[in-house]
């Protein structure tokens, strides 16, 4: 594996594979790598090309009271999980690399992001699209990859590309989670024992309103409640938002007729978690 917090270099190792006919694809991360990463290189390993993985803790995407300073990092763990994954460059920037003058030209992202994470961290969404806009000038991938554990992050990456012109085609991957059902996060390891366990709340609330859709119910509100109550009534966690919402625009729902997306935040302790489930009738096959 060739790795390298050059930009240059990066340039370098990417043309010389491009020149022998190789297609790009790309991951961008912010590190301390779990299996739900690893998914994503695996779906990279299958379209054939040649892998790059980035690891950016991204200071323009957090706000100012938020945990960029404690942000768990562990670089050289990640390279090794990385290699023995397959990946082919490990790109790993440092903040001077991404950032070396202060920034005037910013990605800008307009309604999708007064939603949901993005209308509960001011400025986020925009953090996130002007550094995945940066990596993807850098790298130029044919192919980037996004979980659908930030599905909003998701759509609006999506949107970007078709908005901007962008030659990269973006493919998501489902959420990966622990046995028990808990989506895997970097932010998990902040957890302590018991709000773990009390964290499971998220996965089966949404397993339950899941099976509350497929027995007919459609009411968006009725479904937010039943969340709402389970995880007030069975945790300490504090919720930021439990909302139902148009899978593909995000915009408000009142009878679930088309997929929807069933989008959830809460705090445990000073630990944010989020998870979502996107509910649509399956095609009769
Ligand atoms: P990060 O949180 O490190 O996530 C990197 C990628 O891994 C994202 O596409 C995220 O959706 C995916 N991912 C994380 N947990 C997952 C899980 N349990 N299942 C499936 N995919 C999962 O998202 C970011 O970094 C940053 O915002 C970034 C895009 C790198 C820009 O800085």
């Amino acid at each position: 594996m060739k790795r390298t917090s050059y930009i240059s270099e990066l340039r370098e190792i990417v043309a010389m594979e491009r020149r022998q006919g190789k297609k790009i694809a790309f991951i961008p991360t912010m590190g301390y790598l779990h299996q739900g990463h690893l998914a994503l290189v695996e779906r990279a390993k299958q379209s054939g090309s040649f892998v790059v993985l980035s690891i950016f803790v991204n200071p323009l995407q957090f706000g100012p009271n938020e945990d960029y300073s404690s942000y768990p990092r562990d670089l050289e763990r990640d390279a090794h999980l990385v290699e023995i994954a397959g990946v082919d460059a490990l790109f790993h920037p440092t903040s001077a690399e991404m950032y070396p003058r202060p920034m005037v030209t910013y990605v800008e992202v307009g309604q999708l992001d007064s939603v949901l994470c993005g209308a509960k961290r001011p400025g986020h969404f925009r953090g996130v699209v002007t550094v995945v806009s940066k990596l993807f000038h850098i790298v130029q991938p044919d192919f980037a990859f996004f979980g659908q554990k930030d599905y909003q992050q998701y759509l609006i990456i999506q949107r970007m590309v078709k908005d901007l012109n962008l030659p990269v085609e973006i493919i998501p991957v489902p959420i990966v989670r622990e046995q028990d059902g808990l989506a895997l996060s970097s932010r998990n390891v902040f957890l302590t024992s018991e709000q773990r366990q009390e964290a499971l709340i998220l996965s089966q609330s949404l397993n339950e309103a899941e099976m509350l859709w497929r027995a007919g119910e459609r009411s968006a509100r009725v479904l937010e409640t039943r969340i709402r109550d389970r995880i007030t009534r069975e945790s300490q966690g504090i919720i930021d938002y439990v909302e139902v919402r148009d899978a593909e625009d995000l915009s408000e729902v009142t009878n679930m007729e088309n997929p929807v997306l069933v989008a959830l935040a809460v705090r445990f302790g000073s630990t944010r978690l989020i998870d979502n489930k996107v509910m649509e009738v399956e095609p009769l096959v």
